[in-house]
Order: structure tokens, then sequence, then C-alpha cells
């Protein structure tokens, strides 16, 4: 299956650890900009239906603020309980001040 990017904001929206929420076809998405790159990663917890991008981010991870697991924003693993699943993370672009986000195949 082909990679289709879309544009998900511009890279001036996205202030750093401070995860922005975008629904790109259809799916929920929570953009991080931290350590001078930019991840896309589903925006919804793998244990239980909560928003990852109102939690923290700190070491290129997002923590979810219910009940605390971390999810690293490049393979979307969890590094605790309670999740055990990963979160499925998506391939960023950059192209000038454009963010350009993958939905179409997980990676
Ligand atoms: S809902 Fe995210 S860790 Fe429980």
């Amino acid at each position: 299956m082909s990679q289709t990017f879309v544009r998900a904001c511009a890279l001036s929206e996205l202030e750093d650890d401070t995860p922005k929420r975008v629904e790109l076809d259809g799916v929920p998405v929570s953009l991080v900009r931290t350590e001078g790159e930019v991840f896309a990663i589903n925006d919804i917890c793998s244990h239980a239906n909560v928003s990852l991008s109102e939690g923290e981010v700190e070491d290129c991870q997002i923590e979810c603020w219910l009940h605390g697991s971390s999810f690293d924003l490049r393979t979307g693993k969890p590094s605790g309980l309670p999740a055990t699943r990963p979160v499925p993370v998506y391939p960023v672009k950059i192209e000038g001040d454009d963010v350009l986000v993958s939905v179409t195949q997980e990676s």
C-alpha cells in the first residue's frame, strides 16, 4: 500500500512539548514537536478511550493523564502498565512550514 501524506497543520502552530490533536481521514492524531522532531501518534490511549494529546510530553514519550502509561513517540510502545498494547504511530514529513502525516499505513 502506498503512503499518502496529508497536511496536518503548519509547523509554526506546534509548540515544543505541547501536543496538538488533529483529525486526518477520520483518524484522531496527536502531533508532538519535541527534541527537534515532529511525531504523529494515534490520539487514543490503547488502555481506554482517553485523548493522549491532553497528556504531558517528556523524554520523547507522551503520558496518558488518566492512569499514567507513557507511550514512546517513535514506536508507540507503552513503557509501563496499565497499558500493554502499543498505540499506532504514523510517518511525518516536513515540507517548508507544512507538517504532513500519512495515516494510511501504520509504521
Ligand atoms: S486510559 Fe490511558 S493508561 Fe488508562
